[in-house]
């Protein structure tokens, strides 16, 4: 018991003069790594690391920091490489936009379905130029029911925030200029500052063309061309729209050269008329072109102006009047959605808003 006793003390003195050379030659160890640290004559306190297991312990300055460190050994080795299988290439479904970057690509796949690369845009921003005409006298009431079923909303800043709920998660293409109404000289517009369209996290800035106007033409192709910088630069795709000047024709001619002077200054998308000889139209232009409804058409008669620019080229359609001006504006977007991307014949289109209305 006493021997015991003894080995025991033995051992303990020994542990205790081999563990404190080991400390001294530790504090060594401080001092050599510490000194580098030392900054403007000010020596630092020791500075020492050391690892257990995954933990890594530091002392600086006297204080303890204990870092858990990435667990590499059971980090596992990849095996799965596809080896022999060609990479998958991707052929963008919008018009145009292949060479466009990622921001952009997403924003316009928002609004162009990538299952059928077509739109319905449902277009209310009638009102920073006509004031409440008929239909959108109260967003809240009228349009709110028929977003539902909208791919994408048009609509200016000034409704969006004050009546569009955050939540819907709808792709929204801004009104994004603004100036005379219809009681004076249309289109002398101005271009909105862009930063309050990527606040307001839209997927496109729509504004509009006066081609043809010897007044306002120069002054928004300006705008546009310069939206179109600053789109690029944010990734916004830009919408231009083709506004029918007073004098102008509205036929294959003009429609073709508007729409063609849109996308040579950099507008990812036109909204333009539908008229006779369209696929020309659309043919010439390299960006997708939607399609306005134009004034208050008998529903048959809209939905055969669907069906027949979509069958011409046309990638979707931007229509205001024709939906919340219907006698059943839901049923109405619901059987233009059916034309658009089901390929729904007029007469079909017909049938289905009979019975939906
Ligand atoms: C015109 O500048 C506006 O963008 C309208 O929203 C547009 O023309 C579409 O509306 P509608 O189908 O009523 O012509």
């Amino acid at each position: 018991m006493r021997r015991c006793f003894l080995e025991y003390y033995v051992c303990s003195v020994w542990g205790f003069v081999v563990f404190s050379y080991q400390l001294s030659v530790i504090s060594y160890q401080f001092s050599v790594i510490s000194f580098p640290f030392s900054r403007r004559g000010v020596l630092h306190t020791p500075n020492y690391q050391f690892s257990i297991f995954n933990f890594q312990f530091s002392i600086t300055n006297y204080q303890l920091s204990i870092r858990i460190m990435a667990d590499l050994d059971d980090l596992r080795e990849g095996a799965n490489f596809g080896l022999g299988v060609a990479s998958r290439e991707q052929n963008f479904h919008v018009k145009g936009a292949g060479n466009l970057g990622w921001g952009m690509k997403d924003r316009l796949s928002r609004i162009f379905s990538p299952q059928t690369g077509r739109t319905v845009m449902l277009a209310f921003d009638h009102g920073f130029i006509m004031g409440p005409t008929s239909g959108v006298e109260r967003v809240d009431l009228n349009i709110l029911p028929l977003a539902t079923y909208a791919d994408c909303l048009m609509c200016t800043r000034g409704i969006l925030q004050t009546i569009i709920p955050p939540v819907f998660n709808k792709p929204v293409c801004l009104r994004s200029d603004a100036g005379t109404t219809i009681l004076t000289q249309l289109n002398d517009n101005v271009l909105m500052d862009i930063e309050d369209a990527i606040r307001l996290n839209v997927s496109a800035m729509a504004l509009m063309l006066s081609i043809g106007e010897p007044e306002n033409e120069a002054k928004t192709v300006a705008n546009l061309f310069k939206a179109a910088d600053l789109g690029s630069r944010y990734g916004i795709p830009i919408m231009g729209v083709t506004a029918v000047g007073k004098d102008m024709a509205r036929d294959a001619r003009y429609f073709g050269l508007a729409s063609r002077v849109c996308a040579e200054n950099g507008a990812n998308i036109v909204k333009t008329y539908y008229c006779d000889g369209f696929e020309k139209v659309v043919a010439a232009c390299p960006v997708p072109i939607v399609i306005a409804g134009g004034k208050k058409l008998p529903e048959n008669e809209a939905l055969e102006l669907c069906y027949n620019a979509i069958n011409e080229g046309a990638a979707g359609v931007d229509m205001g009047r024709n939906v919340f001006q219907s006698s059943s504006p839901t049923a109405m977007i619901q059987a233009i959605h059916a034309v658009v991307h089901e390929g729904l014949t007029p007469q079909q289109g017909y049938e289905l808003f009979n019975d939906l209305a």
